[in-house]
């Protein structure tokens, strides 16, 4: 790659060696004809997803499509891989289990490893099987002891292949839309259930992390917070800080506190949870955007709370995400209290044009490689995703994936964003030449001048 502008001297910014580059996925927006979870129960209900579009087929990954979009991966420099393993499919009846499902998945870890391609899975990425949730999920007070059986038989099948497990994806996600803003099933708005959720899970994520240590010597388990700065809109009103605080405290902080020091807080209620000290290995940080927060008496139903995006920040797409680097910086400085290493499990943006994405993949991963220079152990990075994927309650209207899809045709569209991936991945660096001819828009504003 040449410097296009030799006024520019060329820099390059290095990465740690062994860093992990991948992609995140997770089974439900990728696997397609999944019929027996809480979501395939959800999408048929009117209403639930826009335009009342489907999962379908997603990116056909049952059928065996994972194998050519790993080479896509592979022939692409990444050597990591995040995907989810499908509860619905391995435990499709309390009593059953489908041996053919987990050979599914030790065939796709065993596709990764081949790929030299180092495999991160999650266990449990917002979708459980419809008996689960018919016995009431994770409101049911045994719902940890039965994801806590799930986990034991998939650790026990696949610990060959794997050792980096993230019990739950974004806990603090899954509460707030399925029980405080009822766009996720079972969509309901009630903080009495959402504590007790977020109790059981906080119960499920001990017992899972338990469980894997029991089984696998080398085990790292943690899990992937969706981070979320939350700053007040106006930086001299007491009140606009004070529900930031609540917010953040309830999002941000509940979960890995509550698996820290044992010590639940969330909605103003407090629960002493002693199993869940000291149960995360490693802090996976989920990193997307960042909101402002200002107090509105009128709002009673979202805490008195109006967000807004910062001033003068770029929107994707369909406006779900506003371009804001430095909160990664912050995500990342949260983490660190945690005094373990750190993932960034996801980060990324809906833009079917691509054009935003480079300039976002480059601003937040310079930000990466600053704090990385102040010895902060960030092992390795993630991109959502690897091909356009079902974005849940947004169906198919936002495309996030490096590759696009046609999802009449199940043909890949190659983005720039993959050429762009890709060069980061094979050098481990990000240099001039990479942001002049990627997002020239961005030189003057992230190279020193
Ligand atoms: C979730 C993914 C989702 C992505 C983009 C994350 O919060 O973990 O499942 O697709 O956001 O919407």
């Amino acid at each position: 790659m040449t410097n296009l502008n030799p006024q520019i001297p060329e820099a390059i910014f290095n990465f740690p060696d062994n860093f992990l580059w991948g992609t995140a996925t997770s089974s439900y927006q990728n696997e397609g004809n999944n019929h027996n979870s809480n979501w395939s129960e959800w999408e048929n209900i009117s209403g639930k997803i826009i335009n009342g579009e489907k999962s379908g087929l997603a990116c056909d990954w049952w059928s065996g499509k994972w194998k050519e979009d790993f080479n896509r991966a592979e022939s692409t420099y990444q050597n990591a891989h995040r995907f989810s393993v499908e509860w619905s499919r391995i435990q499709p009846e309390e009593n059953r289990w489908d041996e053919d499902a987990i050979e599914h998945y030790r065939q796709m870890l065993r596709g990764l490893i081949e790929r030299g391609m180092t495999p991160l899975i999650t266990l449990h990425h917002f979708t459980e099987p419809y008996w689960f949730s018919e016995m009431g999920g994770w409101e049911n007070s045994e719902s940890f002891s039965y994801f806590g059986k799930y986990v034991h038989k998939v650790v026990e099948a696949l610990k060959d292949y794997c050792n980096i497990w993230i019990t739950i994806n974004e806990p603090n996600v899954f509460v707030t839309m399925g029980f405080i803003e009822g766009i996720f099933p079972p969509g309901k708005t009630n903080l009495k259930s959402a504590f007790s959720v977020i109790t059981n899970l906080v119960k499920g994520h001990a017992k899972a992390y338990e469980l894997i240590h029991q089984l696998q010597q080398n085990a790292q388990v943690g899990t992937a917070t969706n981070y979320r700065p939350f700053l007040p809109l106006k930086k001299w009103n007491p009140l606009d800080h004070a529900i930031s605080k609540i917010i953040d405290q309830n999002f941000n902080q509940s979960f890995n506190n509550a698996i820290s020091n044992g010590k639940l807080n969330f909605a103003l209620k407090k629960q002493i949870i002693s199993k869940a000290k000291k149960t995360q290995d490693f802090i996976g940080i989920n990193y997307y955007t960042t909101d402002m927060i200002q107090f509105n008496l009128l709002r009673y139903k979202n805490l008195f709370s109006e967000m807004s995006w910062p001033l003068n920040s770029d929107l994707s797409e369909n406006k779900f995400i506003a371009n804001v680097p430095s909160g990664m910086t912050s995500a990342i400085h949260w983490a660190r209290k945690f005094n373990k290493p750190i993932y960034v499990t996801e980060n990324g943006i809906e833009d079917s044009n691509d054009l935003l994405r480079p300039s976002y993949m480059i601003e937040h991963l310079l930000n990466i490689w600053r704090t990385t220079n102040y010895i902060v152990p960030i092992k390795g990075y993630f991109y959502w995703t690897l091909v356009d994927n079902f974005e849940w309650e947004r169906g198919w209207t936002q495309r996030f994936g490096l590759w696009g899809l046609d999802i009449s045709t199940q043909l890949r569209i190659r983005r720039k964003s993959v050429d762009l991936y890709s060069e980061i991945c094979r050098t481990n660096s990000i240099s001039t030449s990479i942001i002049q001819n990627y997002a020239p828009r961005i030189v003057e504003s992230v190279l020193p001048t």
